[in-house]
């Protein structure tokens, strides 16, 4: 099962030294083929050692150069970050991320050998539109993207769930995760209101191989929790 954290815009260097040094104790006690990931504000990266991986939750598709704000293939190399986060619903509306630039982002990343979280999901009224509605929704959210890339891993994070505390049900999960599958054949991650009474539920979930966690990664003890919850 992978358990991925983003950290959004929370937590300093500062206290991420403190959040993994306490995860990565109660990580000692993990199932061994569980993965962990945790992917911090770009200020907080760092040569993290621990049970975990270490990813970026966006940067600019080039080495370096004049792009203001950004950051770029050489700073990630610096801490030797090789997992990206891209395609979340934050980027695609607060900094209006068009499909063709997750698009090349994607083929850029991709081409550097790197393993990518690609995130999708639908939007309120998509979803209550009925599930033909979600699925051209869902389908159109990989156009560009390269499927049959072997570090891909997809997140399916419903607008509608994500920081509301309304998880999506496990069939609506169960139902689109399958729809999904018939699409692409790599792991598939849930996200949206994932916490540690949940969890449990949603791990179990068919065509569920894992949970990417907001609100409720933002604590090491119950990010921990949440991933001991089996073991
Ligand atoms: P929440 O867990 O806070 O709903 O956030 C989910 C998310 O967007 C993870 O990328």
């Amino acid at each position: 099962m992978i358990y991925a954290a983003n950290f959004k815009t929370n937590h300093t260097r500062r206290s991420t030294e403190q959040y993994l040094s306490v995860l990565n104790e109660r990580l000692s006690e993990k199932a061994p083929d569980d993965q962990v990931y945790i992917f911090p504000p770009a200020t907080a990266l760092g040569e993290y050692a621990g049970l975990f991986t270490q990813g970026v939750q966006n940067a600019y598709p080039a080495e370096k150069g004049a792009y203001t704000g950004e950051i770029g293939l050489e700073q990630l190399e610096e801490f030797g970050i090789r997992t990206i986060l891209i395609g979340h619903s934050e980027r695609r509306i607060f900094l209006h991320e068009s499909q063709e630039e997750i698009a090349r982002k994607f083929a850029f990343f991709r081409a550097k050998g790197f393993e990518i979280i690609y995130c999708i999901g639908e939007p309120l009224e998509v979803r209550e539109a009925g599930e033909e509605a979600v699925r051209s929704y869902l389908l159109a959210e990989f156009e560009g993207i390269d499927l049959s890339y072997e570090k891909l891993i997809v997140a399916y994070e419903p607008i509608w769930a994500i920081g509301t505390g309304r998880s999506a049900h496990p069939e609506e999960i169960a139902a689109t995760h399958a729809m999904l599958r018939k699409a692409v054949d790599v792991p598939l991650l849930y996200g949206g209101s994932v916490n540690p009474a949940n969890i449990a539920q949603i791990v179990e979930t068919d065509n569920v191989d894992g949970v990417l966690v907001g609100s409720a990664s933002l604590d090491p003890e119950v990010f921990a929790s949440m991933i001991l919850h089996r073991a």
